[in-house]
């Protein structure tokens, strides 16, 4: 038996196009744009394309997009200038700040700084302990997305073992949250987990984060279980001819969709999902500004 793939692909072009109608009502009803503010330090190449794909698909929906890109060597002083401007602008109801930044910057400082309600990353402390508490909060846009997934394939999560593997402030923490107030049983495991194989054979729902190539096997699957695969990790394809690279996820698929019941392949899963989370963020930060309905389907 094959497992079922989740095409996040298309479905993040349907999140998309959700937020385009929001966005068209939004300027109809009430002459409001909402605005995104992107702001990048330095040259780092994967930022570059992760940027200009956020730019082109804010634009895409109908929203203002405004880039800033600074030098490498910006001050910190400089950076939180900038934010405190974007906090203060009203055209502006996102604030991303792309990590990662260079070392003399104190990114939690930075992070914090951004006005939490246009905190579309959901990165603040504010978020992070509202989104603990079960409260109102802007959510990460990866686990915001994986989370949107699983309830559109499996429906009502209660009751759900769910293995979330990783535990980084911007994917294994908030989706252990989020798959908490879901009524799942979670664990969190990561590499330092006894028996790691055994932990992820108990899940009916499996989120891999870690970002090590291809670390799950599809013998650590339980059979008919939902693999969510968070990892992007580029490796050598020699198969591809010569210095060719391929990307994998932190599942190893050809075992695993021997075993599960459905899973997000790696490219085109997970993957997308982020940015049209975050434009459904930032949608959702400009009704929250304006004290208008919140888009349904759009957040936790
Ligand atoms: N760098 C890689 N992923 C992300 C993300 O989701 N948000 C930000 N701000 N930077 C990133």
């Amino acid at each position: 038996m094959s497992a079922t793939l989740i095409d996040g692909k298309a479905f993040a072009a349907s999140i998309r196009e959700r937020v385009a109608g929001h966005v068209a009502r939004l300027k109809d009803d009430h002459g409001l744009t909402p605005g995104l503010a992107v702001v990048l330090v330095g040259e780092d190449p994967a930022s570059q394309v992760y940027v200009r794909n956020k730019g082109k698909q804010t634009e895409e929906a109908g929203m203002a997009s405004f880039e800033h890109r600074l030098p490498v060597d910006t001050p910190e002083a400089d950076l939180l200038a900038l934010i405190a401007r974007l906090n203060r602008d009203a055209a502006v109801h996102g604030i991303l700040v792309q990590l990662p930044l260079p070392d003399h910057i104190d990114a939690a400082k930075v992070i914090n700084a951004i006005d939490p309600a246009k905190d579309v990353d959901g990165f603040h402390i504010s978020n992070v302990g509202l989104l603990a508490t079960g409260q109102k909060a802007m959510v990460p846009c990866t686990p915001l997305g994986c989370l949107m997934m699983l309830r559109d394939h499996l429906g009502d999560l209660s009751g759900q073992e769910a293995v979330v593997v990783g535990r980084s402030n911007i994917v294994g923490k908030p989706m252990a949250q989020l798959l908490l107030s879901d009524s799942c049983t979670v664990t969190v495991a990561h590499s330092r987990t006894r028996d790691l194989a055994e932990v992820c054979r108990r899940a009916d729902i499996l989120v891999a984060a870690v970002g090590r190539p291809q670390m799950i096997p599809g013998d650590w699957i339980r059979p008919g279980a939902t693999v969510i695969d968070v990892g992007i990790n580029r490796i050598p394809a020699p198969e591809r001819g010569e210095g060719k690279t391929r990307l994998v996820g932190d599942v190893d698929f050809d075992s695993a969709v021997k075993v599960a019941g459905a899973i997000t392949p790696v490219p085109g899963g997970v993957g997308p999902m982020t940015i049209a989370c975050l434009l459904a963020n930032t949608v959702t930060a400009c009704c929250r500004a304006n004290g208008l309905e919140e888009p349904e389907g759009l957040t936790a």
